[in-house]
């Protein structure tokens, strides 16, 4: 089983200085960038767009974890894999061909992943697995940082923990398997017993003093 990694959303970072603030959480042991598209239609908030993206890649070598919360995400794809994505993610919502997006994302060459939002359930991923790369559990409503875990999106975890080990099991390709939204050194351990493998966490990281420690209070503790 690979390691918990870690990717700090910078949404919650200081965006006066998104540079500094990413090169920071890189050198402080973050394994991948985690970064929020918001298009204030999808979601009730506005972010940031590929220029950003692509500002940001000449500065870090971690892995892009591009999280797109915009309808439609279609007519983008090419425009974040352009900017430096490693991996490219669209709500199940986000268009009415989730198929079709997800051959899309891998045709540009990028990993594809699909989010689920809190009312939305596996079976929405359950016929397109093959083209995932990775599959993102909201466990927030997406659109705003500093939100509480929604307890009730454990048991989809660790219904799509199994969703994906069978997969593996039956020969289909490894899927990472990530949560996003609420999570604080008390929910980490719960979203890894559930089954987890890459954890998103934005104010548990960027509203610390000290990232490196932050980071580290995410990662499963190892009995001595
Ligand atoms: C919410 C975003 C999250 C957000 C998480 O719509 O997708 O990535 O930054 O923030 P926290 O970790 O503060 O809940
Ligand atoms: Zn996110």
């Amino acid at each position: 089983k690979p390691p918990v990694r870690i990717a700090p959303s910078l949404l919650a970072a200081d965006f006066a200085c998104l540079g500094d603030e990413a090169r920071a959480v890189a050198a402080a042991g973050a394994d991948w960038l985690h970064l929020d598209v918001m298009d204030g239609h999808f979601v009730p908030n506005i972010s940031f767009g590929p220029v950003v993206v692509k500002a940001l890649r000449r500065h870090l070598a971690i892995p892009f974890d591009v999280h797109l919360m915009i309808a439609p995400a279609d007519p983008y794809l090419a425009a974040f894999a352009e900017a430096g994505a490693d991996t490219i993610s669209l709500h199940a919502e986000a268009g009415p061909h989730l198929h079709r997006s997800l051959q899309a994302i891998r045709a540009l060459g990028k990993r594809a992943g699909v989010v689920l939002n809190p009312a939305t359930p596996v079976s929405a991923v359950e016929n397109v697995l093959d083209l995932c790369d990775l599959i993102l559990v909201m466990s927030v409503n997406p659109g705003f940082g500093g939100q509480g875990f929604i307890d009730s999106q454990l048991g989809k975890i660790a219904a799509l923990r199994r969703m994906i080990d069978a997969h593996a099991a039956a020969g289909g390709q490894p899927i990472d398997l990530e949560v996003d939204g609420g999570v604080t050194a008390e929910t980490a351990p719960r979203c890894i017993a559930a089954g987890a493998d890459v954890l998103v966490a934005g104010t548990a990281v960027f509203g610390k003093p000290d990232y490196r420690e932050a980071i580290q209070a995410l990662r499963p503790k190892v009995m001595a």
